[in-house]
């Protein structure tokens, strides 16, 4: 069973949490897009890993983990860690494997990234997460890439001088300190030795483990709605986090794929700029924030919190085909009295639409229309069972299954390993 685990909303839906549980069954787990601007947490027992490039299947003794091509990889973070995943007793010889076709993101893309933004007028900035991403994809569709098979050659330092020597134009042109490109040669030479080791032909290793019908888990990192097709562009990731990403990020073919399942947050949240339908600046935006620890993983930035947007959700199961749902954080809305779901966007001149709207300007005229249901009002964090859940919490769940399409698989009603409730996977 190959499957691929994609976010339906701007990230931030719990996906390491299902990964993990669903790492139980899976041979081998695969990033096939984004950098270390993701941030996967795990909680086990009282300790909580978080986890950026690594994929979150390190946590399971003995499965193999793979950065694929797609992937935009920051030597330095991953270094890092590698280091971290080590010191939490978890092997890597041997299972860990990154793609030589996967593009790295340099200390030049991350220093563009933030001058970048820093120039950027207000009402225009992205809110990126400063970890290089944009500019390293921008060089890899712009075919002057630096991709990870580039440090086993042996004029790697060399290449790094003249690209130190172009990225100092485009900083000079941004008003932003060059790189001295000695001093760049001399943090690279022995991040080389180090990982030289993992370098490989991942997608030879795939196919190697599809041909033995092994179970490959595709952990796709942000989400729909910051997808640079699909999502609300420009304010969006620089790859293609959506389920068509997990073919192109690693050389798995379509057909190879048998089950693709969302991760959907049961409200909404949105971290750095860009619009956001639901988005509550009360009270009840505060409560989904505490409860839920909206707090960004990689930044610690504020996340935005708002009501549950059946609009973008059913996009997401078409744009993904989402075929089972992971619903994640049921417990944050235990103590509200009414819940609410958006299911269209409400236009100035009073036409409503259940499609996500491509052009942004006509977001800025709606206003969510909402329908509103009876809040459950009791804890659910120490239910084992679906059957067990109070008929509101029933009913808020069959609500959005019925307006968005696809089954329930996994309901998650805490953060632990154990409060994940499997539904019909
Ligand atoms: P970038 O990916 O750093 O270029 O940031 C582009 C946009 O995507 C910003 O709004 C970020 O906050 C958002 N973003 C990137 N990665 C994540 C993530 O893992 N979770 C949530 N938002 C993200």
């Amino acid at each position: 069973m190959n499957t691929v685990l994609v976010g339906a909303q701007w990230g931030d839906e719990g996906k390491g949490k299902v990964i993990d549980f669903l790492t139980e069954e899976a041979d081998v787990v695969v990033r096939f897009q984004g950098g270390s601007n993701a941030g996967h947490t795990v909680v086990v027992g009282d300790k909580k890993y978080v986890l950026h490039l690594v994929p979150s299947g390190v946590l399971h003794d003995g499965k193999h983990c793979v950065i694929g091509n797609g992937v935009v990889m920051d030597p330095f973070d991953l270094m890092k860690e590698l280091e971290q995943v080590e010191s939490w007793g978890f092997e890597l010889k041997g299972r860990f494997h990154i793609s030589e076709r996967a593009h790295m993101v340099m200390q030049w893309h991350r220093a563009i990234d933030k001058a970048e933004e820093a120039a950027r007028p207000e009402g225009h900035k992205i809110g990126t997460t400063g970890r290089g991403i944009g500019p390293a994809y921008a060089a890899k569709v712009g075919r002057y890439g630096m991709r990870v098979g580039d440090i086993l050659k042996p004029d790697f330092l060399d290449l790094v001088r003249a690209q130190v020597a172009e990225a100092n134009r485009a900083l000079a042109a941004l008003g932003a300190q060059p790189l001295d490109p000695e001093e760049m040669v001399k943090l690279y030479t022995p991040m080389v030795k180090a990982l030289m080791p993992y370098v490989t032909d991942t997608i030879q290793f795939l196919h190697e483990n599809l041909d033995e019908k092994k179970s490959i888990l595709f952990e796709g990192a942000q989400a729909t709605m910051l997808d640079i097709d699909f999502g609300t562009y420009p304010f969006v990731t620089s790859s293609n986090p959506t389920a068509g990403g997990a073919c192109t990020g690693s050389g798995v073919p379509p057909r190879a794929i048998d089950r693709v399942i969302g991760v959907l947050k049961l409200y909404t949240t949105r971290v750095g700029e860009g619009p956001f339908p639901t988005e509550l600046f009360d009270e009840d935006g505060e409560t989904l924030r505490k409860r839920g620890g909206e707090f960004g993983a990689t930044t610690g930035r504020p996340r935005r919190c708002g009501w549950f947007d059946a609009v973008v959700a059913r996009y997401a199961q078409r744009v993904n085909g989402v075929d089972f749902w992971a619903m994640t954080k049921l417990d944050v809305l235990d103590t509200f009295p009414v819940v609410k779901i958006c299911t269209g966007y409400r236009r100035d001149d009073g036409f409503v639409y259940q499609t996500f709207p491509a052009d942004l300007a006509v977001l800025k005229r709606c206003t969510p229309v909402y329908e509103e249901l009876p809040g459950w009002q009791c804890e659910t964090s120490h239910i084992t069972d679906y059957s067990e859940l109070p008929e509101n919490t029933k009913k808020y769940v069959n609500r959005i299954l019925d307006l968005v399409g696809g089954k329930l698989g996994v309901l998650s009603v805490g953060p632990a390993r154990e409060t994940t409730l499997r539904i019909n996977i």
